[in-house]
């Protein structure tokens, strides 16, 4: 009883101290969670801490890595010992070399400013790579030519050494074209398209999938489909080999510390089978009288197939995956089917999503279903096709009777609507679930307001991402484009990086982007190149190159995507500054402003057509301006110099050739305008004329007329120069061009075009009208950074500032970012005279909290603070009370008296 009782007193004491214990609740290698095959050879940490304390920061970590769970018995490889640093961020691991295909596990610790520490972190790990190519030892292995068809499949089968117990085995894998793999007939992992869309020329990735469960004692076989993909469909336009090709090594390990290999090499089968044909554009056509039951198991008679070629392909161009893998993730099911007008009978998902559907039927041999695919229904309620262009997005299943399921495989359809043929009877809704199918990024932003058109804005624009970012930022996933475009994903990437972590995203597709860009520096407009140099160095576009290093910087203070990318940033400016006519950007390919308002018969001239070098003048500085940057972060004082001095030049060539003395540009549009603002191309004399120019032409106007080029930027530049009002205007206009527009007329992605479909309901440019096309949806990063007011004030958020501005109908705002150091919420509440404003600061950061009163009489409540704290901390900074605060969760009440 009396020890029951002095543990009960210890308990009572020591909780305090418990509670305010700092605590490791997320962990990343190389921004990863428990990366499986990576090949850095310092992969970098991070951490994120929480504490019930408030203003808590890290003064000191202390790191061990090793290869047993229990580190320090195992003889740690790494013991970083206390390091006095506020750093939890990106540190690079400094232990002895790596070994290849090694399990390595790693903890850490912190001491904190208020005396405290935490205890050792869970275990996190990674596992190395092949680290380098030459221990891939396996051959490339292809097909022998099947006729008229672009799948096959491929098989071996291989004896374990018997009585050794198998203490892990995996399997590293790549193709030319995509694979599924199959071990004793499982297939291998849950990730589809691999191995990826990369400049295939330069680099191919490799996945690493761990196999141990998946063998057994005896006879193991393994096998491999193989489709076109990328690599040899029509997407690739012939830019990549002639033949589908593959590459795999299982490396089994024994508890007796022998190893054992099976690598593909001559002595595997190859045959065609049920998937005949499948294009990523067109869709796949199976037929399951050709099924061949247990290929890919023990034991399967192969003796009828034919062998493989052994291919003279180099394994150098091999790397291993650093971005997350595409996955399934939504199940939808149709919330109607119905009989069109025109009498098809059609499957309506609800939204717009890029994956494809699974059947279930039950048929006769020999019947057909076909399913085909649209984004939309046309005006009439018939189902619309014109848009995919010479996309067919068709999966047509040739069925062996009795129960059957088909999915397709190595393509993926844009779709709604799916149009369904050669059903006996109209299946029920339960037949059919639509599985959306993306890149698997951690989801870090939600943004929510009062006003369900936002919200749905919002929703719309997470769902042009997921659709998008299917393991390179598309432009469209539909119609028979789905590339690349650099334009299009420079527009997007900072809001992107709100809606999910794309650190590792990006930085896997601009190496993509240096390793496409041409020796002169010049950089294509589609990222991995399949187009060629003819729209190369459009403004804009080929500006990615900078521009998206810069925004991963931004959003998660990643200097590595600065340092592997810098070489390629500097090449891209060195060209223009080449190409240029003294620094004069008046010639070479643009697209422009891409898709601006513009009228068809426009006789009075009010389309908004922006001059292309006056665009173009503003891009080169801004790059120039980006690649000073960088090299001060760098520490390259030289280039710095160098690139600052030549931002200013560039400038000035602009201010010469584009503004007239009365401050008015040659293009008297809104882009020119915003980007002249917001990339800082007018001396301080001429912003303010700038701005009441640009808002002129908005009430001239009464709406937007930008495209892809100024909207990124538009409602920035009008909060920076004092039109918040007007900014919200624009975003909360219903009618076109705007952005609830769409949503109003039921989207539910974003569209290509302002008006894809009119007010009549029928259509814009069935060439060119996506209604999945992510590059307007970068108002979402005015929204997070503005509405909700969270915006990193140092790289990767390391001090935020949180400074939300209330405005149009808007009585509620919400805004939570996932950051590398924890949470950041802000979420506002407008009450009769009330304004509520509660926030969540991550621990180990700091903000700048602003708050939308003039005078610290207005603030009537706070939370969060020590008596007095407030008074103490308030200063006055741009009209608004500002407070520089800790971590912690604070709440104020403000009266309103004027919204500030
Ligand atoms: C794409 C765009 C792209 C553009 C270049 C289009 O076909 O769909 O989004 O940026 O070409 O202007």
């Amino acid at each position: 009883m009396k020890r029951v009782f002095t543990l009960l007193l210890i308990v009572l004491v020591l909780s305090p101290v418990l509670k305010c214990q700092p605590a490791i609740t997320g962990m990343y290698t190389d921004n990863l969670k428990n990366p499986l095959g990576i090949d850095s050879r310092n992969p970098r940490f991070t951490w994120i801490i929480e504490s019930a304390d408030h203003d808590v920061k890290q003064i000191a970590y202390e790191i061990r890595v090793g290869k047993t769970r229990d580190i320090v018995a195992g003889k740690p490889v790494w013991q970083s010992n206390r390091v006095s640093s506020d750093k939890s961020v990106h540190i690079k691991y400094g232990g002895t070399e790596l070994e290849p295909s090694t399990r390595y596990y790693w903890q850490v610790r912190i001491w904190d400013n208020k005396g405290n520490t935490s205890s050792w972190s869970e275990l996190s790990w990674w596992e190395t790579g092949l680290l380098t190519n030459d221990n891939w030892k396996a051959k490339w292995i292809s097909p022998q030519e099947i006729e008229n068809i672009n799948t096959c499949y491929l098989r071996k089968e291989y004896s374990l050494s018997g009585r050794k117990n198998i203490s892990s085995a995996r399997l590293y894998i790549s193709s030319c074209g995509m694979y599924e793999a199959y071990i004793n007939g499982e297939r291998i992992g849950d990730q589809y398209f691999t191995p990826g869309w990369t400049s295939y020329n330069n680099r191919i990735q490799y996945q690493v999938y761990d196999i141990t469960a998946g063998l057994k004692q005896g006879t193991n076989a393994i096998g491999i489909m193989l489709g076109e993909g990328w690599y040899k469909g029509r997407i690739s336009r012939n830019r990549y080999g002639s033949e589908l090709a593959v590459i795999a090594r299982i490396l089994i390990k024994y508890d007796d510390g022998t190893e054992e290999l099976v690598l593909t090499d001559d002595s595997w089968s190859g045959s065609d089978g049920p998937v005949r044909v499948s294009d990523i554009y067109d869709g796949e056509i199976y037929d399951s009288g050709k099924e061949i039951e247990g290929w890919s198991k023990a034991g399967f008679d192969d003796k009828a197939w034919a062998g493989v070629k052994v291919q003279d392909l180099s394994t150098d161009v091999l790397i291993a995956s650093v971005s997350p893998p595409v996955r399934k993730h939504e199940q939808l099911k149709p919330l109607s089917i119905f009989r069109t007008p025109e009498g098809d009978l059609v499957a309506d998902f609800g939204q717009n999503l890029v994956g494809w559907v699974k059947v279930r039927v039950n048929a006769s041999k020999g019947d057909t279903l076909i399913l085909s695919h649209a984004e939309v229904l046309d005006k009439n309620g018939n189902f619309y096709t014109a848009n995919l262009r010479g996309a067919k997005q068709r999966n047509i299943y040739i069925c062996e009777g009795g129960e059957q399921y088909f999915e397709p495989h190595f393509t993926w359809q844009g779709f709604r609507y799916v149009k369904l043929e050669g059903f006996d009877n109209d299946p029920p809704a339960d037949d059919l679930v639509a599985y959306a199918i993306y890149s698997d990024l951690e989801e870090t932003g939600k943004f929510i307001t009062s006003n369900p058109d936002i919200n749905r804005l919002q929703q719309n624009i997470v769902w042009g991402q997921k659709g998008n970012f299917v393991d390179v930022p598309t432009d469209c996933p539909q119609r028979d484009e789905r590339l690349g475009w650099t334009g299009d994903a420079q527009a997007f990437a900072l809001t992107s990086a709100y809606n999910m972590n794309v650190n590792s995203f990006f930085a896997k597709w601009l190496k993509d982007l240096a390793a496409d860009q041409y020796p002169d520096g010049n950089v294509p407009v589609v990222i991995p190149d399949v187009l060629g140099k003819s729209t190369s160095g459009s403004a804009g576009w080929s500006d990615a190159a900078t521009i998206v290093p810069w925004a991963m910087y931004e959003a998660y203070g990643d200097k590595r995507i600065l340092e592997e990318q810098y070489e390629s940033m500097k090449l891209w400016v060195d060209y223009l500054v080449n190409v240029s006519n003294n620094l004069l950007r008046n010639n070479g390919f643009h697209f422009g402003d891409w898709l601006f308002f513009s009228l068809d018969d426009d006789n009075s001239g009010r389309s908004a057509v922006t001059d292309k070098s006056l665009i173009a003048q503003c891009f080169f500085a801004n790059s120039a301006g980006i690649v000073a940057e960088t090299a001060k972060i760098l520490g390259n004082n030289t280039d710095y110099k160098y690139y600052s001095g030549l931002t200013g030049k560039i400038k000035n060539v602009f201010f010469d050739e584009f503004v007239t003395p009365a401050g008015q540009l040659v293009s008297n549009t809104q882009t020119a305008y915003v980007l002249a603002l917001y990339f800082d191309m007018l001396p301080l004399e001429y912003r303010e004329i700038a701005a009441e120019r640009l808002v002129k032409s908005i009430k001239a106007y009464g709406h937007i007329t930008t495209g892809f080029l100024g909207t990124p930027y538009i409602n920035h530049v009008l909060t920076a120069e004092g039109y918040p009002d007007i900014a919200y205007q624009l975003l909360m206009r219903e009618e076109y061009p705007s952005w609830l527009y769409p949503v109003k007329m039921g989207a539910t992605t974003i569209w290509e075009r302002w008006n894809g479909i009119k007010p009549d309901g029928s259509f814009q440019y069935p060439s060119m009208n996506s209604f999945n096309h992510y590059a307007y949806g970068a108002i979402g990063d005015w929204m997070y950074k503005t509405i909700a007011g969270i915006t990193p004030l140092e790289p990767g958020y390391k001090k935020i500032m949180i400074k939300p501005l209330p405005g149009g109908d808007l009585k509620m705002a919400s805004g939570e970012l996932k950051t590398y150091y924890g949470l950041i919420r802000s979420e506002w509440r407008i009450r009769e005279d009330r304004f509520a404003l509660e926030i969540e600061i991550p621990v180990n950061t700091k903000a700048e909290v602003y708050l939308p009163a003039s005078s610290p009489d207005l603030v009537l409540k706070t939370t969060g603070l020590e008596p007095g704290e407030f008074s103490s901390l308030q200063r006055i900074e741009d009209g608004k009370v500002v407070l520089l605060l800790g971590s912690g969760v604070y709440s104020f009440e403000i009266l309103i008296k004027e919204v500030i």
